[in-house]
């Protein structure tokens, strides 16, 4: 049963570049089954720090193929600058060791522009996304006018295809936001180019997929953002546009859930979020700024500076619950490190229906499925564990870490119930306790 998922268990940026990157090493097929370039995933090898958006972070293991799946939104810009960022390192992107499935959808330029004017249509209430075009593409793969990869097979034909579905943005972007429109015979042009660039590489990839498993072969399937950033499952509407979760793993690849061996949640030794919405343990405060700065927490993809705070166990089990975790991957453990006391949130607790009463509602489960509104009106509920002032990026064993981050850890796998079997202690491929 060898498919091993690996998905985010928080609102992104958790680190899951850097644990695809570690476990690749014992895999054959690394396949991205999710989002878009709105993924921003840091690789640090050799000296050198990649920023990858779209192709999956296992592509420095020489040995083994990687796969943008169908679940995928594809900006070819984005993807033929990133080929040519990682071959100029001597990375082979060759279309034996990346291929895009033909059946992932393709963005567009005026995906992005439509994408910026809803934003600004929103105003107050703007979900703050990353611009790179994925809801309003996500939104016309499920109305089904969407361009998909496997349309570049053919790119004169492809081409008039782009031009015609600008035209169709034009519209959108002229009559509903008072937008800039862009011109369909350039953006045809240069999509035409993207279509010859990238047509070796399309391939079956549910068939890819199917036929490794099937020889027993492990696969490793790479999910972008995290649990809260679900369509389904987050904190609609401040969500992305696909399935970040497990699940989405068996849907955006194409393969059956038997196949599933080992489902890893990654989580960062603390919270952060990008965007507006909500986030019950944020800190808007010195610590708040001071885990930002030492943890470098400023988007990948954006720049934007993360909303930090502390961790939430919350939300750590409701992903055990969603992604069926087995084991959780914990990430920038040393970043907490010279904090004195840390806090971690265990539960939630609201006013009763009726306050006069004076009691309190309490809640361990993540209220996710009834709105915002609700949601902001349950408060986290922390216990206060020790600091370390220890610097700990050089321990490679779990016994050798401070008493205070053995608690911490250990108290992280007590209350969400799963095991930790990766501990984060540094950027460096190496600084890791497995
Ligand atoms: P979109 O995916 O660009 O539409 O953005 C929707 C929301 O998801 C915004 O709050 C973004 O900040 C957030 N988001 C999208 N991708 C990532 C990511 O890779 N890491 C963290 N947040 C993300």
């Amino acid at each position: 049963m060898p498919a091993i998922v690996v998905v985010g268990a928080q609102w992104g940026d958790e680190g899951k570049g850097r644990v695809v990157d570690w476990l690749a090493r014992e895999v054959q097929l690394v396949a991205r089954f999710n989002g878009g370039d709105n993924a921003g995933h840091t690789v640090v090898a050799q000296g050198h720090t990649l920023k990858l958006h779209l192709v999956p972070s296992g592509i420095l293991h020489p040995d083994l193929v990687c796969l943008i799946g169908a679940g995928v939104v594809v900006n070819p810009e984005r993807l033929v600058v990133e080929m040519d960022e990682l071959a100029a390192l001597g990375v082979d992107v060759g279309p034996s060791r990346l291929k895009i499935s033909a059946a992932a959808h393709v963005i567009l330029s005026t995906h992005r522009a439509l994408d910026g004017a809803r934003e600004v249509a929103r105003g107050r209430g703007a979900i703050g996304t990353t611009k790179r075009g994925i809801g309003p593409a996500y939104a016309d793969k499920a109305a089904r006018v969407s361009l998909r990869a496997g349309d570049m097979a053919n790119p004169e034909q492809f081409a008039e295809r782009v031009a015609e579905t600008v035209r169709g943005h034009n519209r959108s972007l002229q009559e509903l936001y008072g937008a800039e429109t862009l011109s369909p015979e350039q953006v045809a042009a240069e999509y035409c180019a993207y279509a010859r660039r990238l047509e070796p590489h399309l391939a079956d990839g549910s068939a890819l997929v199917g036929e490794m498993l099937a020889a027993g072969e492990t696969v490793l399937c790479e999910g972008a953002q995290g649990l809260l950033l679900d369509l389904d499952h987050g904190t609609y509407p401040y969500v992305t546009s696909s399935s970040t979760v497990a699940g989405g793993a068996l849907t955006g690849l194409g393969f059956g859930p038997r196949y599933v061996s080992r489902v890893i949640g990654v989580t960062k030794a603390y919270t952060t979020r990008v965007g507006a919405g909500p986030f019950p343990t944020e800190l808007l405060d010195e610590v708040g700024d001071r885990i930002r700065e030492v943890g470098g927490e400023y988007g990948t993809t954006t720049g934007r500076p993360r909303r930090c705070g502390w961790l939430d166990l919350v939300i750590l089990r409701y992903a055990a619950r969603i992604n069926g975790l087995d084991e959780l991957a914990l990430t920038k453990l040393d970043v907490l490190s010279g904090l004195e006391r840390l806090k971690v949130a265990l539960a939630y607790e609201r006013d009763t229906a009726r306050p006069e009463s004076g009691r309190r509602e309490r809640t361990e489960v993540f209220p996710a499925e009834f709105g915002l509104e609700s949601l902001a009106r349950w408060k986290p509920v922390y216990e206060e564990l020790p600091g370390w002032a220890e610097d700990i990026s050089e321990v490679r064993s779990r016994d050798d870490l401070p008493p205070a981050a053995r608690e911490y850890v250990g108290r992280i796998e007590e209350w969400v119930g799963v095991p930790i079997t990766l501990i984060g202690v540094g950027p460096e491929r190496e600084q890791a306790i497995v």
